[in-house]
C-alpha cells in the first residue's frame, strides 16, 4: 500500500509545550518518536533538513546482527554475555523494522536474506574461525559453508535472518504514521541550544523556543555534549557506488569481507551497491580515488556489471568500545541521546526506539545497561588515545600553509583552505565562478575544516562536524555555522579559476 506522506514544512508555534521534543528526523529520531506516539505521548520532532535527509539517506542499508566490530573483538572488550546481548538487541531491531513496516502496510522493500562474511585473503582463515566460534558463543545463527560466490573459493560464514530495505521509504512511512497519530514533525528548524531546566527549552534559530519535559538528541553526533561523546567516538567517511548488474547474475544476499577497511555489498534490484574505503574524516585522498578503487574491486569480482550509476559517501561514528551510546545523557538532566552508530546505524537507531521510550516512562530496559552513555570506556582506552591523536593531529593545520596559496587555483564547484596571515580561510568557488569565504575554524573546538570534494562539504577531521559549501552547519557536534572570514584589505579576488584545483595532500594515510 502506498503511504501518503504529508508535508513537514509547517512552522512550529514558538512557546509550544510538549512532553517530548525529538531533535533529528533520521531513522533514530523518527523511530523513537513513532514508538512514543504509539504509546500515547505528546511528541514534537524538529530537524533542520528534510525527513531522513542526513546519514539515513546515505546508508547502504545492510540490516544485520553480525556486527561490524566482530563478536570476538566485542567479547574481548565487554565479555561474552554483553556481546550476546548486543547480538540479541540487533536481531530484535531487525524484527521491529519488519513489524513496523507490516503494521503500517509500508512498501519499503524489506526482505530477509542471508549475510556472508568472506575472507579477503587466504591469511584471514584464522579470523574466520575466531569469529565463527565467538558468534556461536553469542547465540548467533551462523555456520561455516563453502562460499557461494564465484570469485571466492573456500569457506565463508553464513549468517541467517539478516535483511535489506529502503530506509528513506521506511522513515517517511513512520513519519506519516506519527502525523496520523497526532504527533508533530517540523522540518527546516535548526536547534541552537538546549536550555537546562524543567521544562527544558529547545532554542530555535531565529528566536523561537519549544518547552519540553524530555528532549531526545537524535542528531547523529549529538549537540548536547560538547566533549563526552566527541572524545569517545571517531568520525569515519565511507564510500559507496551503485553499479548495474544483470538480473539473476548474483546472489541476493549481504556480503562483507575481512579486509581493513572492509568491503560491503548488497543487491538492490538491477543494481549492486558496493561500499568501503573507509577512512578518518578529513584524512582521505581525492574521493575519485576511493570510488575508482571500489569500482575496480567490483569489476574484478563481478565481471557482469555494467555502468556505475551513482556514487556517494557517508559518515560513521565509531565508538571506542564498538557499542552505540543510547540512553540518558549524563551531562544534561532530562536529555536522552542516541549516537555512535558504529557502522550498524539502522539497527542501533532502532534499538534506541526500544530503550529511550522505556527510560522516558521511568522503566528500565534489558538493553539499557549495555548501551548506557555514562558507561566506563576505560577498557578501550588505547583506542581512545589512538583516535584522540588522530583528532588532535589536524590542529597542526593551524601552522600549515593551507591547500592552495592563491584562490585562482580553486576550480568552479570546489573549495580549498587558504592561509591569510594568521587566519585560515575556507574558500569555495560556486558553479558561476563567484568565490565565497568563511573562516576555516570549526566552531566546535577550533579544528581546521577540510574540503570534501565528494559531498561538496567542509568536514572537520577532529570530531566530524560538517558544513555546506557556504559554511552552514550540517552535522554536529558543532551547532553553529563556520565564522565569517576575517576582514582583510587585499584587493578583490578574481572570479575565474586558473586551472582545476591543485592542492597538497593533507593527512593522507
Ligand atoms: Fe570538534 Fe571540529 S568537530 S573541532
Amino acid at each position: 500500500m502506498d503511504v501518503e506522506v504529508p508535508s513537514f514544512d509547517t512552522p512550529v508555534v514558538s512557546g509550544s509545550h510538549t512532553e517530548v521534543c525529538v531533535i533529528g528526523a533520521g531513522i533514530a529520531g523518527v523511530s523513537i518518536a513513532h514508538e512514543l506516539v504509539r504509546r500515547g505521548a505528546d511528541v514534537i520532532v524538529v530537524d533542520d533538513g528534510p525527513i531522513a535527509g542526513g546519514e539515513t539517506a546515505r546508508t547502504s542499508a545492510h540490516v544485520s546482527n553480525a556486527l561490524d566490530d566482530r563478536f570476538h573483538w566485542l567479547e574481548s572488550r565487554h565479555g561474552t554475555e554483553a556481546a550476546r546481548i548486543a547480538a540479541q538487541s540487533h536481531a530484535a531491531a531487525i524484527d521491529l523494522i519488519e513489524d513496523n513496516a507490516a503494521m503500517i502496510g509500508l512498501d519499503c522493500e524489506f526482505a530477509r536474506i542471508d549475510g556472508w562474511l568472506v575472507p579477503a585473503s587466504d591469511r584471514d582463515h584464522g579470523e574466520l574461525e575466531r569469529e565463527l566460534a565467538a558468534a556461536i558463543r553469542c547465540g548467533v545463527a551462523v555456520e561455516k559453508l563453502d562460499s557461494p560466490f564465484p570469485f571466492h573459493r573456500g569457506a565463508a560464514l553464513r549468517f541467517r535472518d539478516q535483511a535489506r530495505f529502503q530506509p528513506v521509504a521506511y522513515v517517511r512511512g513512520l513519519a506519516a504514521a506519527i502525523i496520523a497519530q497526532g504527533g508533530q514533525i517540523h522540518c527546516g528548524l535548526h536547534v541552537d541550544a538546549i536550555e537546562p531546566g524543567r521544562p527544558l527549552g529547545v532554542r530555535l534559530r531565529g528566536g523561537g523556543v519549544i518547552w519540553a519535559k524530555h528532549v531526545v538528541d537524535a542528531t547523529n553526533a549529538t549537540i548536547t555534549s560538547m566533549v563526552r561523546f566527541p572524545i569517545r567516538q571517531a568520525p569515519y567517511r565511507t564510500y559507496v557506488i551503485a553499479i548495474e548488474i544483470a538480473p539473476g547474475s548474483t546472489l541476493d544476499a549481504l556480503l562483507w569481507d575481512t579486509a581493513d577497511p572492509y568491503h560491503y555489498v548488497r543487491l538492490a534490484g538491477d543494481r549492486l551497491i558496493v561500499g568501503g574505503e573507509d577512512h578518518r574524516t578529513g584524512h582521505g585522498s581525492d574521493p575519485s580515488y576511493h570510488w575508482n578503487a571500489l569500482e575496480e574491486w567490483t569489476r574484478q569480482r563481478y565481471p557482469e556489471t555494467g555502468e556505475v550509476v551513482a556514487r556517494w559517501s557517508g559518515q560513521c561514528m565509531e565508538p571506542a568500545d564498538g557499542l552505540a551510546f543510547i540512553g540518558k545523557n549524563p551531562d544534561l538532566e532530562g536529555v536522552y541521546v542516541v549516537t555512535g552508530d558504529s557502522g550498524n546505524g539502522l539497527t542501533h537507531a532502532t534499538i534506541g526506539s526500544m530503550i529511550i521510550p522505556a527510560l522516558i516512562e521511568g522503566r528500565d530496559h534489558p538493553y539499557a545497561a549495555l548501551y548506557d552513555p555514562g558507561r566506563s570506556t576505560l577498557r578501550s582506552v588505547s583506542t581512545i588515545v589512538r583516535e584522540a591523536l588522530s583528532s588532535n593531529y589536524p590542529y597542526l593545520d593551524w601552522i600549515g600553509r593551507g591547500d592552495v596559496t592563491d584562490p585562482v587555483d580553486i576550480a568552479r564547484g570546489e573549495g580549498a583552505v587558504i592561509r591569510r596571515g594568521v587566519h585560515l580561510i575556507a574558500a569555495y568557488r560556486d558553479p558561476h565562478g563567484v568565490l565565497h569565504e568563511c573562516s576555516a575554524r570549526c566552531p566546535h573546538l577550533s579544528g581546521v575544516v577540510s574540503w570534501n570534494a565528494a559531498e561538496k562539504t567542509w568536514d572537520c577531521p577532529c570530531h566530524g562536524s560538517r558544513f555546506d559549501p557556504l559554511g552552514r552547519v550540517l552535522n554536529p557536534p558543532a551547532v553553529s555555522d563556520l565564522p565569517a572570514a576575517p576582514a582583510h584589505d587585499e584587493k578583490p579576488q578574481p572570479t575565474e579559476p586558473r586551472t582545476p584545483t591543485e592542492r597538497r595532500p593533507r593527512h593522507v594515510r
